[in-house]
């Protein structure tokens, strides 16, 4: 049965009831304070329109991957001040996610109150799916509903298993909205482009294959771009090359001939002697002992015009090692292009996403997904257990 919508939810009534919302608030930190706000933002919405019905909210999240431990560096607790923040009110915060201090917390909320618990994944249960661990955390509420689309590629307790044990379950409102965007890329209007970057072939092979036969072009970029010059027999040097993938490569590149579509690999590269800053240079061969960092100015130019040319654009992963300045010429080109063209476009993953806020052009980008892996799986069309734990499928 397909879960409602969250407007559904609201319709039917959630006065003083116990909600319990599964949101994405898994945000970068630096020091102790949170690098990026963006996933809180957009977390915004759905529990606003929650505690203005009078609904006892109560927020759940991960944040990194403690692998199970209570890891002090990654409590959620800055991020209930960063939420707290972004809401213009009080964020309650819990210093765990179950048992009986979650319990009392849940107790003390009165309608309209907002509850943020601690890190999920400081409990194996969550990404265990353990069924007592999602138990535990369902009995603390009535409804359910899921916001986290930059989580439904996990089938996770929070994601999948509490859903059975409670009484409603919805989708809120970033997940529908992030649904809604990303169906304009599954159906794209031609031109279609899309970018991909990233550090290695192995991590985005199932995007690879997938957007390889439906983009009209497709620009690779970032490390992963050599390990597909090595299948072309070309030189790369000290470059980063997943020398397993080389086959996975040949296969990608034989497909896109295949499809009539355009696989573009770059054509110019900045180099250096190591992935730090130092000496680096602009060549068209990468000579030993040098290795790529970045897409060269040529390359740059040519995916720039491909994304001029595009109705639909699609971005995931920066082009070159992007956060030392020198390396991120190629990332930041590719962010004014997208930003530049005419077409519908949408970025997602968090290398990207920082890009575009640092060549401050994301207004003009029809999307910024909060959806990394999340984004690149539903464009793929494979089933996002979260979204099918609320009957919705790509
Ligand atoms: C993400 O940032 O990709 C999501 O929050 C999921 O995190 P995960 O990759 O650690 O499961
Ligand atoms: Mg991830």
């Amino acid at each position: 049965m397909r879960a409602r919508d969250l407007s559904s939810l609201l319709a039917e009534g959630v006065q003083g009831r116990r909600v319990l919302v599964r949101s994405d608030l898994n945000v970068p930190m630096h020091d102790g304070v949170v690098a990026d706000d963006a996933r809180i933002r957009a977390s915004v919405p759905t529990l606003l329109r929650l505690t203005t019905a009078g609904a006892r909210v109560i927020v759940v999240s991960h944040l990194g991957r403690p692998g199970g431990e209570r890891r002090p560096a990654l409590s959620l607790a800055p991020v209930a001040q960063a939420l707290g923040e972004a809401l213009g009110r009080k964020v309650a915060f819990c210093s765990d996610c179950i048992g009986p201090e979650a319990e009392a917390a849940v107790a003390g909320l009165a309608e309209g109150d907002l509850l943020l618990l601690e890190n999920l994944r400081f409990h194996a249960g969550e990404t265990n799916n353990d069924a007592h661990f999602a138990r535990a955390l369902a009995d603390l509420a009535d409804d359910y509903v899921n916001d986290a689309f930059g989580t439904s590629h996990r089938a996770h307790a929070s994601t999948t298993g509490v859903v059975p044990w409670l009484e409603r379950a919805a989708a809120g409102d970033l997940l529908l909205g992030e649904l809604e965007h990303l169906e304009t890329v599954l159906a794209p209007e031609h031109p279609f482009v899309c970018l991909l970057g990233g550090a290695k072939v192995s991590d985005k092979l199932g995007a690879l294959e997938a957007l390889t036969t439906r983009a009209d072009v497709l620009c690779v970029g970032g490390a992963m771009a050599y390990t597909f010059l090595r299948a072309q027999g070309r030189p790369t040097g000290a470059s980063l090359v997943e020398p397993s993938r080389v086959e996975d490569a040949h296969r990608i590149l034989a497909a896109a001939v295949r499809a009539g579509g355009q696989l573009l690999l770059p054509v110019d590269h900045v180099v250096a002697e190591r992935p730090a800053p130092g000496p680096y240079r602009t060549v068209r061969e990468i000579p030993d002992g040098w290795m790529g960092v970045d897409i060269g100015p040529q390359t740059a130019r040519a995916y720039g015009e491909a994304c001029a040319r595009a109705r639909t654009i699609f971005w995931n992963g920066p082009m070159g090692i992007f956060e030392i300045d020198a390396f991120g010429a190629g990332t930041r080109a590719v962010a004014e292009a997208v930003a530049d063209s005419p077409a519908r476009s949408v970025v997602g993953g968090g290398d990207s996403l920082a890009a575009v806020r640092a060549t401050g052009v994301g207004d003009r980008i029809t999307h910024l997904s909060t959806g990394g892996g999340a984004t690149l799986e539903y464009l793929q069309g494979l089933e996002l257990p979260g979204l099918a734990a609320l009957g919705r499928r790509a």
